[in-house]
């Protein structure tokens, strides 16, 4: 800390800044200066819009980017759709994807490598909730891939933006817009529509993903906290513009429209974006800079204090998804059961882990490369075992989660589980609640005499029809 000590070594140059206007090119003078759109862009480029707002949403919000390109995006054939048998990316009621809502809590060992396939090829929908044509819901994803990518293949989704979490290998990313290497510990986020290619450089690949069917994600407010801390904005990196001139092989470009597979040609390279400006990028982020903040009296504030980003609903306060994580990080609480409590909670939790062991279930099912779905009002907690412990803990300062990161989508919606998530990649741990909290004890004991209770209502003649003792006590 305060930066991850990654064993694979950067590559490339970034711009530092979230929600932070950009500009880059890659050769001087092509990006045209006081103008967007001048009657001949600097060296022949073509100038295009990219919005990933409407163009009308208010200022703060808006987001839209100018690229300046050797060949327009839309100069490509049309696009047929692919065979349905080997992806898995359909978020609907495709026959046989039924999406499942269930109450109980549900939890994932860890999902397993496939070193056969590729990015594309490599997603599996595990749960969402909502509808990408209506631009309601999120996606949550399992990736698991081994290949590169082709090589003359890019990749968009038009239902969302893509939040990368990988946990096993490198992703290494180009897009239109610049190069991205994402390491275990960083995240990043792929705006919809943004084209891209991704390699696999110290080979298979493993991670969760969150695609947010509407808004995009924001830094939390600070409130009292003020103006730093948690995820600070300097700390995003966004990509400087790099690009090919090729204008002579065939590309397949794939797409992903309301959560179908297309595919569709061009004779020249997806990736001649040679200057950009604007507010519309990729970017990513080292989960290691977050400063994290906690109690240092007693109790727990809420886990929204471990906020990366967020992506509000129209309703302030409430999220369609919020990427949580929970870092290393120092316990020094008095008198305070010092895990996180037991709970039921309107919104719904889905966790991963990317490396170590999280502090509130150290009774190993919680695994890197597992889950766990806690639904809308699905109640849980520590385990028996974390219970007990603390409970009987010495209360000295103590540092948790050395070594590990543990994350949380958190979303306000009922996220459904595809057929994939509860059958398919045979991973539901089928004992979970049985395992974690059926063993809790009572350990309530009622006071000596002395203590006396205090009564509320005569509970003597509850059962017998026509009693006028069930007339309710409020009448
Ligand atoms: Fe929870």
């Amino acid at each position: 800390m305060p930066t991850t000590q990654f064993s694979v070594k950067e590559k490339y140059r970034y711009q530092n800044g979230f929600g932070s206007y950009h500009e880059t090119e890659a050769v001087e003078g092509a990006l045209p200066v006081g103008t967007n759109s001048p009657q001949k862009p600097p060296y022949g480029l073509y100038a295009e819009k990219l919005s990933g707002t409407a163009f009308t949403a208010p200022r703060h919000e808006n987001q839209q980017s100018w690229l300046y390109r050797i060949l327009p995006a839309s100069a490509h054939s049309n696009f047929e759709p692919r065979e349905h048998a080997t992806f898995n990316t359909n978020p609907e009621n495709q026959p046989g994807q039924k999406i499942h809502q269930i109450p109980n809590q549900l939890r994932w060992d860890p999902f397993d490598l496939d070193e056969t396939v590729d990015w594309i090829h490599g997603l599996h929908l595990v749960a969402g909730a909502g509808d990408p044509t209506m631009k309601t819901g999120v996606g949550i994803y399992i990736f698991a891939a081994g290949k590169d990518m082709d090589a003359h293949e890019a990749f968009y989704s038009a239902d969302g933006d893509f939040l990368i979490v990988p946990q096993h290998g490198v992703l290494d990313i180009r897009t239109e817009l610049g190069r991205l290497l994402v390491r275990p510990n960083e995240i990043c986020v792929i705006p919809r529509g943004i084209r891209y290619r991704v390699e696999l450089p110290e080979g298979p690949v493993r991670g969760y993903i969150l695609e947010l069917y509407q808004g995009h994600f924001a830094l939390p407010e600070l409130g009292p906290i003020g103006s730093n801390c948690l995820a600070n904005a300097r700390d995003f990196q966004a990509p400087v513009a790099d690009f090919d001139e090729d204008t002579d092989s065939q590309w397949t470009l794939m797409a992903k429209f309301a959560g179908h597979l297309f595919a569709a040609k061009q004779s020249h390279t997806p990736f001649d974006v040679v200057a950009w400006h604007g507010l519309y990028y990729p970017y990513k982020y080292d989960l290691g800079r977050f400063c994290t903040i906690g109690s240092i009296s007693f109790d727990h504030p809420d886990p929204s204090i471990f906020t990366v980003l967020t992506a509000q609903s129209d309703h302030p306060g409430t999220a369609v998804a919020d990427f949580v994580i929970f870092p290393p990080r120092w316990l020094v609480q008095e008198n305070t059961f010092r895990p996180p409590w037991y709970h039921r909670n309107t919104m719904s939790e889905f966790m991963g882990l990317i490396h170590g062991q999280y502090d509130a279930k150290t009774g190993g099912g919680f695994q890197p490369a597992g889950a766990s779905l806690h639904n809308v009002m699905s109640a849980h907690g520590p385990d028996a075992s974390t219970h007990e412990k603390a409970s009987n803990a010495e209360l000295k300062p103590m540092k948790v989660g050395e070594g590990s990161m543990a994350f949380m989508f958190e979303s306000c919606f009922m996220v459904g589980v595809t057929d994939w998530g509860l059958k398919k990649c045979a991973k539901v741990q089928e004992d979970y609640n049985e395992e974690s909290w059926t063993p809790l004890k009572a350990h309530f004991k009622r006071p000596q005499k002395a203590v006396g209770e205090i009564k509320n209502g005569d509970h003597s003649d509850q059962g017998a029809i026509g009693s006028t003792k069930q007339v309710p006590h409020w009448t």
